[in-house]
């Protein structure tokens, strides 16, 4: 493995499919806790034209932004990173941009991931933002991993397990090139009489039937993906066992192994710090939500460490991401 590849491997996405889930304040809190265990943590603001992550940290003006580089008017990503109040934990932030990261241009993009693969922190931490947009979809792809957050709520839910499936079908059209993806459909839709249904495990299944190498190929790279599931403003009275079952739903239609990390309790007081701009887990260490986080950062790390990620090449992921650019 190179320089390159193990840099890769530190990236994680933070995302769910509906807006409102707690995706910055995960990002901001998660970074938190990494940073005071002494991991060098980044944090990217990547919810261009809707950024706010530097409130939820305390970074009251960043300097630089993620468009400054977007725009070259920085030389290199370092350049735009900040120092935050906190030891260990630095920053990119996405305010201030009459950017939106659905209308980066493909080229713009490509520049932008690479130069986030390339940079030297321990953990990198993406604040996405909501939706299934190709350019969401991107990071999921380039970093193989993932944190997909979701509320209890069944709106939550259908939207995550949407965003889910959303990732794997790119995989499966991004391995397999354009041509190929569309006569797996074809197939697809012949085996199923016509009807357009496109359950990502059923493709995967034809195609291991049709062409047994590259199915046992795109079977690799489904293995691969380190994605995590984390429900947050779980209730007292909710059901704790949402988020396990949101996985064996994601194994059994999709194939697709997603680690349950955690339900994190709705606690008031987030929304009282936010006002306050401080940080909840410095304001209020003694909550529940506050254990939660910090059990979530503990399975985290030793998840981690248990199934480390597989990085895929820098290289292969641009020719791929290139090859499905106008999908
Ligand atoms: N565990 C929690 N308990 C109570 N409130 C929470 C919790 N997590 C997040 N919130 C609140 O929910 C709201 C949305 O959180 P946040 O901004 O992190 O969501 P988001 O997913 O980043 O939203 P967007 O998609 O708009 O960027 C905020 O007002 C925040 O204070
Ligand atoms: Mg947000």
């Amino acid at each position: 493995m190179n320089g390159e590849d193990s840099f890769i491997n530190n990236i994680w996405p933070i995302g769910g499919g509906k807006g409102g889930s707690g995706k910055t304040f995960l990002t901001g809190s998660l970074g938190l806790l990494l940073a005071r265990q002494g991991l060098r943590t980044l944090l990217i603001d990547a919810d261009l034209g809707a950024a706010n992550l530097h409130t939820v940290i305390g970074v009251a003006h960043p300097g630089r932004s993620l468009s400054d580089f977007v725009n070259k008017k920085v030389e290199t990503l370092e350049d735009a990173v900040t120092k935050t109040p906190v030891p260990n934990l630095y920053f990119i932030s996405g305010a201030g941009d009459n950017l939106d990261m659905a209308n980066l241009v493909h080229t713009q993009k490509m520049r932008l991931l690479r130069a986030i693969s390339k940079l030297p922190y321990e953990h990198i931490l993406l604040d996405l933002g909501a939706g299934t947009s190709f350019n969401t979809i991107d990071f999921f792809l380039i970093s193989n991993t993932g944190i997909f957050i979701t509320t209890p709520e069944p709106t939550s839910i259908e939207n995550v397990y949407r965003l889910i499936r959303s990732v794997y079908l790119r995989k499966i059209r991004q391995v397999l090139r354009e041509e190929a993806f569309r006569e797996l459909l074809q197939e697809a839709v012949m085996r199923s009489n016509g009807s357009s249904a496109k359950n990502p495990e059923d493709l995967l299944r034809i195609l291991k039937d049709c062409d047994p190498v590259q199915g046992g190929l795109l079977e690799e790279s489904l293995r691969d993906f380190r994605f995590k599931l984390v429900l947050n403003q779980l209730r007292k009275q909710d059901n704790h066992q949402i988020g396990t079952l949101i996985c064996r739903i994601c194994e059994k239609h999709l194939g697709l192994r997603v680690h349950f990390l955690g339900n994190i309790l709705h606690d008031d007081r987030v929304h009282d710090a936010v006002c306050r701009k401080v940080s909840f887990l410095e304001k209020y260490p003694y909550t529940q939500t506050a254990t939660d986080l910090r059990e979530f950062c503990h399975r985290f790390l030793t998840d981690r460490e248990e199934n480390p990620p597989v990085g895929p090449s820098i290289e292969k992921t641009k020719a791929e991401i290139l090859m499905t650019a106008n999908c």
